[in-house]
């Protein structure tokens, strides 16, 4: 199933990203991290990404457009203008998941998620979940993962929104309680 999806109400289309626009992506992921609730929402500081060069930002948009174990979708607005992004992460049974965990199964995790300000509250979110999720179920995947910090209450309650339901307790993700919510494909 392809990522791409029609223009809906929420006037952007939502694709997987290509190799040549890695320096846009660089660009969005850097006004993430400059994002008022950014020390909830990402581990990585935009001091840390503004340090990395630009063969980081290459590679990691390399492997985002093409590789089958990343994923990464951007919602793209009427002018062309990226209006947010969500990554998805596939983990093959044994190997470490991004917390560092293994387990026998296939596992996906839903990373890296931003809508910019501009492009909230209008849907953007769910439809690139949504192809996340169809770009997942294509690797055979049938649940989703996620972590939110127990204080970002606008990601929660938009994940809630989405289809996705909170798990009991708390997680340790780089040593702060966060929530896992999960969603069962199909
Ligand atoms: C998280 C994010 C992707 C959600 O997308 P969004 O388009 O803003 O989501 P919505 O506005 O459609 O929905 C957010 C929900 O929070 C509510 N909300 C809006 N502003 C809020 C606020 N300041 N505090 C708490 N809840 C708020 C909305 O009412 C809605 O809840 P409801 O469905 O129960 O009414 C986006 O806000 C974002 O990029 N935030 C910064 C980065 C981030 O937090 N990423 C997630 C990391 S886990």
């Amino acid at each position: 199933m392809s990522v791409d999806g029609p223009v809906a109400a929420s006037g952007v289309t939502v694709r997987r990203v290509r190799e040549h626009e890695w320096s846009r992506l660089r660009d969005l992921r850097l006004e993430a991290l400059g994002d008022p609730v950014a020390h909830l929402a990402f581990v990585e500081t935009l001091d840390q990404a503004l340090a990395r060069p630009d063969d980081f930002w290459r590679e990691r948009t390399g492997s985002a457009a093409t590789s089958d174990d990343v994923v990464q979708v951007v919602a793209v607005d009427e002018h062309d203008r990226l209006a947010g992004t969500v990554t998805g992460l596939l983990t093959r049974p044994g190997e470490p998941d991004y917390r560092g965990r293994r387990t026998p199964d296939l596992r996906a995790a839903v990373v890296a998620v931003y809508v910019r300000p501009s492009h909230r509250g209008r849907g953007v979110l769910e439809q690139l979940l949504r192809a996340v999720e169809a770009w997942l179920a294509d690797q055979g995947v049938r649940r989703v993962h996620l972590h939110v910090h127990e204080q970002n209450e606008r990601a929660r309650r938009a994940y809630l929104r989405a289809g996705y339901t909170a798990v009991p307790g708390l997680v340790e993700l780089a040593g702060v309680p966060h929530r896992e919510l999960v969603r069962e494909l199909g």
